[in-house]
């Protein structure tokens, strides 16, 4: 595994890191398995703000000389039941197709379980795709019962 590039760091953004959002919007093909499909494409700035500014939204950058190199993204899901207030669905997260196998993607779960701990949340789901799976069980994840299905209206 290479080493993590120098000025590496991972921060939590807000509303008023909206242009970060913008700009990654506009690249972030370079961030999935296949960095040949298609970017997300261009992003409003007012949508990237009232993202950000969404409570149940958690948003890391992993950022180096000024670049971002990865991200990932959560969802604060309240619980009906006793136990903890909440858990985290992990919806999105992404390291730069250059700067794999380096450490980023653990460096943004570890700032995710972080904030877990200080929050008071306990259990993280995260919808896998197949390429991704190792890489989780690797920081931990464990197969749970059932299937992840979903319905797209036309
Ligand atoms: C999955 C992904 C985020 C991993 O990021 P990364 O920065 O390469 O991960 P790390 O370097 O922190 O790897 C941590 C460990 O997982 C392993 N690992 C990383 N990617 C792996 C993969 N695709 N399959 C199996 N193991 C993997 C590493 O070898 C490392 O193991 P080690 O600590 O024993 O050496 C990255 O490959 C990516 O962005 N993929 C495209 C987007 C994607 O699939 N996102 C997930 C959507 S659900």
């Amino acid at each position: 595994m290479g080493a993590l590039p120098a000025g590496f760091a991972v921060r939590r953004i807000g509303p008023a890191d909206a242009g970060a959002l913008v700009a990654l919007a506009a690249t972030d093909n370079l961030f999935d398995e296949d960095p040949g499909t298609a970017p997300s494409g261009v992003l409003d700035p007012d949508g990237a703000r009232d993202f950000l500014a969404d409570p149940s939204v958690l948003f890391w950058l992993a950022e180096a000389g000024g670049q971002t190199v990865g991200f990932l993204h959560c969802c604060i899901q309240r619980r009906r039941t006793p136990g903890p207030w909440a858990e985290l669905l992990l919806m999105e997260m992404g390291t730069h197709a250059q700067w794999r196998r380096r450490g980023m993607g653990r460096a943004l779960v570890a700032e995710m379980e972080a904030w877990m701990r200080s929050n008071g949340v306990a259990e993280v789901w995260v919808p896998a795709n197949t390429y991704a799976v190792g890489f989780y069980r690797k920081c931990g994840f464990a197969t749970d019962e059932g299937e992840i299905l979903v319905k797209e209206l036309h």
